[in-house]
C-alpha cells in the first residue's frame, strides 16, 4: 500500500537537505528553465527549485516508493515526478518532450527517511530485514547477495565497494554461515561481520560492510555512470552539473566527468592541444557543508558538491 505523509512530517522527519543554498547557487537557476532533480527523496532541493520558478519545469526522479508519496503532496504547476531509476533519465524526459534541460542536480545515496526505517533494512544501529533496496520492486535484495553470491563475488563487493581490508576473511565467514541457515536480518550480519572489525571502530566498520551491499543491490555506480553521461546530451552550452556526493566512490566519477567528460578522467585534446571538455568545473574547489550546516545536521558530514558547466564543445 503507498505511504502517505502529512506536510510536517515531509518537511522534518523525511530528510533535511544537504547544502541547500550552494546547490541552488551551482544551478544558476532561470525562471523559465527547464530542471531535473534525479534524486527527490524528501523533496527539500525540489521545492527550493520550485521556488525560483515562473514559466520553468522540474522533472523529478526517484525509485522509491515512500519518495513517491512526498512527491504527490506538491502540487505545482511546474513539477513533474518520474518515480523510477534516473539511469533512464534520457527516455523518460523524451516521454515528456524534452531533449535539453538547463539543469540538472544529484544528491547522492539514501535518505534519512530510508535510513531510519527499520524495515527498509538500511541501517546499522536498527535491527531489520536484510533488504537495503531503494526501489522496494526489484527483486534483488542484500539477503538474497549475502546468501547466494559465490565468495569471489562477496570479496569483490566487500572490497570495491566498502574497502574492507578483510573482505576475504568476512566472505569466508558469510559462506560458513548461510550453510547453517539463511542470513536474513541486518541484525545476523552484524553478528557474523563483527569479530573482524579493527577495535574501537565497529560503527565506521559496519558503515563500511552495509554501503558494500547498498551499492551491490542498487548498482549505485552504474546508475549514476548511466545518468552522468546522459547528462551530457542533454544539458545546453551553459547548462549546470550539480552533484552532492557522500564517500568517494561516488565522488571520483564525479569529479573526473566533470573535468574530462569521461569516467577514465582522460582529456582529450584537439591537433592544437585545445582540451576538447564538454564540461567546466565551476569552483576550482570541491564545496563542503559550512560549520553551521554541519552542527545543525552531523549527516551532512561527508558531503561534497561539485558544479559542472556544459561547454558548446560536442563529441
Ligand atoms: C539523499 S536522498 C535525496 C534527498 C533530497 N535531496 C531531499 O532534499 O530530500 C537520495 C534519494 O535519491 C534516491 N535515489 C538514489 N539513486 C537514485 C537513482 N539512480 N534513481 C532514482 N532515485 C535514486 C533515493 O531513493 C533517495 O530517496
Amino acid at each position: 500500500m503507498t505511504k502517505s505523509f502529512t506536510t510536517e512530517e515531509a518537511n522534518t522527519v523525511y530528510h533535511q537537505p544537504v547544502m541547500l543554498r550552494e546547490s541552488l547557487e551551482g544551478l544558476a537557476i532561470k525562471p523559465d528553465g527547464i530542471y531535473v532533480d534525479t534524486t527527490f527523496g524528501g523533496g527539500g532541493h525540489s521545492k527550493a527549485i520550485l521556488t525560483h520558478l515562473t514559466t520553468g519545469k522540474l522533472f523529478a526522479f526517484d525509485q522509491d516508493e515512500d519518495a513517491a508519496a512526498i512527491a504527490a503532496s506538491i502540487n505545482h504547476p511546474a513539477f513533474t515526478f518520474i518515480q523510477a531509476n534516473a539511469r533512464f533519465l534520457q527516455r523518460f524526459l523524451a516521454f515528456h518532450q524534452v531533449q535539453q534541460i538547463d539543469g540538472l542536480l544529484a544528491d547522492l545515496g539514501v535518505s534519512s527517511h530510508q535510513i531510519d526505517t527499520a524495515t527498509r533494512g538500511f541501517s546499522t544501529r536498527l535491527g531489520g530485514p536484510l533488504d537495503m533496496r531503494m526501489d522496494q520492486s526489484s527483486s534483488l535484495t542484500a539477503s538474497q547477495i549475502v546468501n547466494t553470491y559465490t565468495g569471489e563475488q562477496l570479496m569483490h563487493i566487500l572490497r570495491t565497494y566498502g574497502e574492507l581490508r578483510a573482505a576475504p576473511a568476512i566472505a569466508k565467514a558469510l559462506l560458513a554461515a548461510r550453510d547453517n541457515q539463511p542470513i536474513t536480518t541486518t541484525q545476523a550480519l552484524k553478528d557474523i561481520v563483527l569479530p573482524f572489525a579493527p577495535p574501537r571502530q565497529h560503527a565506521k566498520f559496519l558503515a563500511q560492510v552495509f554501503q558494500a551491499l547498498r551499492i551491490e543491490v542498487n548498482d549505485e555506480l552504474g546508475a549514476l555512470q548511466a545518468w552522468l553521461e546522459q547528462s551530457k546530451q542533454l544539458l545546453k552550452p551553459g547548462g549546470r552539473l550539480v552533484v552532492i556526493s557522500y564517500h568517494s566512490l561516488e565522488d571520483k566519477p564525479v569529479k573526473r566527468f566533470i573535468k574530462t567528460g569521461n569516467f577514465e578522467g582522460d582529456l582529450q585534446k584537439d591537433l592544437y592541444g585545445n582540451p576538447l571538455q564538454p564540461l567546466v568545473p565551476i569552483a576550482n574547489k570541491v564545496i563542503v557543508p559550512s560549520e553551521e550546516e554541519l552542527a545543525a545536521n552531523p549527516r551532512a558530514r561527508s558531503a561534497k558538491l561539485r558544479i559542472g558547466e556544459r561547454t558548446s564543445w560536442c563529441e
